[in-house]
């Protein structure tokens, strides 16, 4: 039986953390069902500068990810569409990540408003008690939207902040592998393989030398 990751974009900015997970999935063989906002084909918009449209939906992913998807498993679902598979605890899924997750989306979800289908969907991975990522993006926060990720984290979510270490690629680290440190993070949460950052080993090397010389 297909039993696919749901990958919820929702309108904050780092769409290209979205991306990273995505091919992530794809490369480990995951089948995956996603789910893009309204708000997001607008940051989609505005940071690759590529459409999604839903009748070309297949083209746009391609095009935005970068590869060729004949081969992948994948299925698209309309955020308005509230009747599509995700929207039911019956239809198999491994879980959900929403990424990035912005604070309505994370609002949206911890009070269970279901205002589309991305925010039912994570609500149905909650109450089926199935694993649910979110990936919040947004600096400085409220108290409300600290006490939205508290709510989503007491339901059972991994709350995942955008927060990159810079430990392993170093001073000179690139947008890309700061993307795939957080992207990495979040298929560690998922339990799927992937090479996308050097692990810790404990190794400090010629470093642990010089922190330790006395001055
Ligand atoms: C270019 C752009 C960047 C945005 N960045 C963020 C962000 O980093 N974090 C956030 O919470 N909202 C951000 N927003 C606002 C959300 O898109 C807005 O709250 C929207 O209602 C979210 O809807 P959704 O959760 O249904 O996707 C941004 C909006 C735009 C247009």
């Amino acid at each position: 039986m297909r039993r696919p990751w749901v990958v919820g974009v929702s309108g904050a900015s780092g769409t290209p953390y979205a991306a990273a997970v995505l091919r992530g999935l794809l490369d480990a063989g995951s089948p995956v069902d996603l789910v893009i906002s309204r708000a997001a084909r607008l940051t989609l918009l505005d940071e690759t500068g590529r459409p999604f449209r839903d009748a070309h939906w297949k083209d746009d992913l391609a095009g935005w990810l970068g590869r060729d998807l004949a081969g992948a498993d994948l299925a698209y679902w309309p955020a308005g569409d509230l009747a599509a598979a995700p929207s039911s605890g019956s239809y198999p899924v491994c879980g959900m990540v929403v990424v990035p997750a912005s604070t309505a989306a994370c609002a949206g979800i911890a009070i269970g408003l279901s205002k589309d289908l991305l925010q039912r969907a994570a609500e149905v991975n909650l109450k089926e008690r199935r694993p649910l990522v979110v990936v919040p993006r947004e600096t400085p926060v409220t108290r409300s939207h600290l006490e939205h990720l508290i709510a989503l984290h007491d339901a059972g979510a991994v709350v995942l902040p955008a927060s990159p270490g810079f430990y392993g690629a170093g001073a000179d680290a690139s947008a890309g592998q700061l993307v795939d440190f957080v992207a990495g993070k979040v298929l560690d949460a998922l339990g799927v393989p992937h090479t996308l950052f050097r692990r810790w080993t404990g190794d400090l090397g010629a470093a642990r030398d010089r922190a330790d010389r006395p001055e």
